[in-house]
């Protein structure tokens, strides 16, 4: 007798090269084969997977959860909730709280915060600097010990290159990647939207690509200089993909992210949707969107992330100028993937890839696979069903999309964590 049986479903694991209809086995919390369907063995559960997705469970690698500092926008309990709602096992929460996380102390906080919880895991990313200033790194060894998984300023650039060189080379030391929020801010010039038709329209001040592909370029070749690991955030234009595909030709141990706003709206959606639809990096142009779904099906960017970035609904109706910058993406993620692959441009295989063992590699963890004996996070999609996205439904705090109304295709029915199901709208296919 096994604890559960996750019966005949598409059963997709990229880390093993796996895409067949199979059984999943599951027992004491881990997975014990994937296997034939004549060879299903007697189980306490079973869930009838006939026409779902079997996946490993997802991984965010980029979310912001607001606590703590900011829990009128999200908190790590409603961050988690919203992650397992979207399909999301793991994710990996971002340093620019208040206070920022750039203290073992804070980084066993959140830890301990997300296991209370009990829902997705959490796992934190801890500042480069000091405040995320930019200027004195952060204590790697400690943080590394405490649980970090991966150092951030995320938010603010590292505008400094000396800076930036110590970081990689401190990451290095305790093998944990740099992920880089690529934004020169000299050049940025305060820009709030893309430089471009749409901002010269809207008479908004603009930040260029360039901002995002001039130091894209410094930190691939620090990367490459050091011999580190580097992982670009939330990469949004042509000429930077251009570079990172380079660089991972030429053996630079770059890893890159997508968001969905990135692959799915440019900038004109900032006319429609106004401040639901300022983010940083922006919007960009057609063409640097067709550069990231290129790169995406490429694997030049191998993985996608959401952002998550939570505000409060009274701060976003401030205005363009005045709102902050970010959208949340936990739950509308993986339908706009699929987006993606409904249409041709990623297969089934490319996509759960960029939304497991891709992050998984990234941030060297050991996720992201139902290989035998792997922890039992399983994420359960239906590719089909159609919906229409509708913030109000959602279990974040906060309802920053500018996808509200989009009728979209394929949502997470279920997920397990370590062999427990979290139900979602499994209906009668569950059985105990
Ligand atoms: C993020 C936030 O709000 O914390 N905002 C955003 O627009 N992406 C910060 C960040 O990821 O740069
Ligand atoms: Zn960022």
């Amino acid at each position: 007798m096994i604890d559960l049986l996750i019966r005949g479903g598409r059963v997709l694991d990229p880390a093993r090269g796996l895409d067949r209809r199979a059984h999943v086995l599951i027992d004491g919390g881990r997975v014990r084969g994937v296997v034939a369907p004549d060879e299903a063995p007697p189980a306490r559960a079973a869930i009838d997977a006939a026409g779902l997705w079997v996946a490993p469970g997802l991984i965010d690698m980029h979310v912001h959860l607001r606590e703590p500092g900011g829990e009128h926008k999200e908190t790590i309990a409603t961050g988690a909730a919203a992650a397992v709602a979207g399909g999301f096992t793991t994710v990996a929460a971002m340093a620019n709280t208040n206070p920022v996380n750039d203290d073992p102390e804070l980084t066993r906080w959140i830890i301990a915060r997300a296991e209370a919880a009990g829902l997705a895991r959490v796992l934190p990313i801890a500042a480069v600097t000091k405040g995320l200033a930019g200027e004195t790194l952060t204590d790697f060894a400690a943080l590394r010990a405490a649980g970090a998984v991966a150092f951030s300023d995320d938010g603010a650039p590292i505008m400094r290159r000396e800076i930036m060189r110590a970081a990689l080379a401190a990451g290095r030391q305790v093998d944990a990647a740099v992920i880089a929020h690529a934004e020169d801010r000299t050049l940025a010039g305060g820009g709030i939207v893309h430089a471009g038709p749409v901002a010269e329209r809207l008479g908004l001040p603009g930040m260029p690509g360039v901002a995002e592909s001039a130091m894209v370029e410094r930190d691939c070749a620090l990367a490459a200089a050091v011999g580190a690991r580097l992982h670009i955030a939330h990469l949004s234009t042509a000429a930077a993909v251009a570079i990172v595909r380079a660089a991972r030709a030429a053996g630079t141990r770059v890893t890159a992210e997508a968001a969905p706003h990135h692959f799915t709206l440019d900038a004109e959606a900032v006319a429609e949707r106004g401040a639901l639809a300022k983010m940083n990096p922006p919007l960009r142009t057609r063409a640097d969107v067709a550069a990231v779904c290129a790169a995406l099906a490429d694997g030049t960017i191998d993985v996608i992330a959401s952002d998550h970035a939570p505000h409060h609904a009274d701060e976003k109706a401030l205005g363009m100028a005045a709102a902050p910058f970010g959208v949340i993406g936990l739950e509308t993620t993986l339908p706009l993937v699929l987006e993606l692959v409904h249409a041709g441009v990623l297969d089934a295989a490319t996509a759960i890839a960029a939304l497991t063992v891709g992050p998984a590699r990234a941030l060297g963890i050991a996720a992201g696979t139902l290989a035998p004996d792997a922890v039992a996070d399983v994420t359960l999609i239906d590719p089909d069903v159609a919906w229409t996205i509708d913030p109000t439904a959602f279990r974040s705090r906060s309802r920053n999309t500018p996808f509200a109304g989009r009728a979209v295709r394929g949502l997470a029915v279920a997920v397990c964590l370590a062999g427990r199901v979290v139900d979602h709208h499994l209906g009668g296919r569950y059985t105990r």
